[in-house]
């Protein structure tokens, strides 16, 4: 099974039903692009988006981008026909397919069942890889198992909507701040206290950024809807990039930039770890475990830390 190496940065959410949007995906500096045939197509129309994608796909003009099929969920009649007919249709145009709401491993797999039927019978070399999208409290809790449900896993996706709603957190918006989420600090002198939000994403993004690593699966995160504030998206990207997540979705087009700058690593940052290796590299030759750099203790851990910094530069410039 070939793994996929490129980044995965930006993530362009596109309904696969829309030409217009199909069309523009092709000038976006993205990533990957998730074309979507589930909750961004209603039921009436899911016929003629299959039929609108795998045109799209065979036209192709996508480049390297990654090209991801979002198929509906298992607990549809719509999901069998989204990945008989796109293969078919479409046969080796695609790179990978989205499962939404994966909730145990059969879920997995039942659909890799199927691909599997029809690359044999469509006789197409190129094995299609699976993501899956993490957004019920199900998904959550067999999270480890579901990273292990298949050779074709590549990465698992918060989706913070859907896994609002399944676990019934208190919120309207997709993937912010909760002002409610926050804590108060003790009154100072005057009796004055401090609000300090809180993330109330944090433990389902860290929790599934642990099992992909377990796995050697890339953790990605999922949505930020308010597409008219760049800083809000910026904060969340952020916090999910410090926990170890490779990109976000982008659901709009103005989001793909930024997910691109937030999961590069800064010049600044891949300078640091190559003074780290540099130093470490220095004191193995002169026996020693650990040193200082800059009045910081820095030792063999330390070398892992700025290699994954570096390496993740490495892939960034090699396929740019
Ligand atoms: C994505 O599918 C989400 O539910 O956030
Ligand atoms: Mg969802």
């Amino acid at each position: 099974m070939s793994k996929i190496t490129r980044p995965l940065r930006s993530v362009l959410y596109i309904p696969g039903s829309k030409d217009r949007a199909l069309d523009k995906a092709r000038g976006l500096p993205a990533d990957a692009i998730i074309f979507d045939l589930e909750d961004a197509v209603i039921p009436e129309e899911k016929t003629a988006a299959r039929e609108t994608l795998a045109t799209a796909l065979k036209d192709g003009g996508y480049g390297s981008r990654y090209k991801v099929i979002r198929i509906n969920g298992l607990d549809t009649h719509y999901m069998y026909r989204d990945v008989v007919d796109i293969l078919e249709q479409a046969p080796g145009k695609l790179d990978l397919i989205m499962i939404p709401k994966a909730g145990t491993a059969a879920d997995i797999y039942a659909v890799d069942m199927l691909v599997t039927q029809i690359e044999a019978a469509t006789k197409v070399e190129k094995r299609i890889g699976f993501e899956l999208i993490i957004e019920t409290a199900l998904g959550m809790m067999n999270v480890d198992e579901l990273a292990a449900s298949s050779r074709r896993l590549e990465s698992l996706h918060f989706g913070v909507a859907d896994y609002a709603a399944s676990t019934k957190a208190r919120t309207t918006v997709i993937g912010g701040p909760n002002k409610d989420y926050h804590v108060l600090t003790d009154p100072d002198g005057d009796g004055n206290r401090d609000v300090h939000w809180g993330d109330m994403w944090h433990y389902p993004v860290a929790r599934m950024v642990v099992a992909a690593r377990a796995h050697g699966l890339r953790p990605i995160d999922g949505p930020f809807g308010d597409f008219s504030d760049p800083d809000g998206f910026n904060a969340q990207g952020n916090r999910s990039a410090t926990l170890g997540c490779e990109g976000k979705w982008a659901i709009h087009p103005s989001q793909v930039e930024l997910a691109n700058n937030l999961f590069s690593p800064s010049d600044e940052d891949v300078t640091k770890a190559q003074r780290i290796i540099e130093a470490m590299e220095q004191a193995q030759k002169e026996g020693k475990g650990a040193v200082a750099l800059d009045g910081r203790l820095i030792d063999i851990a330390s070398i892992k830390q700025a290699e994954v910094m570096v390496r993740k530069a490495e892939q960034i410039k090699a396929a740019s």
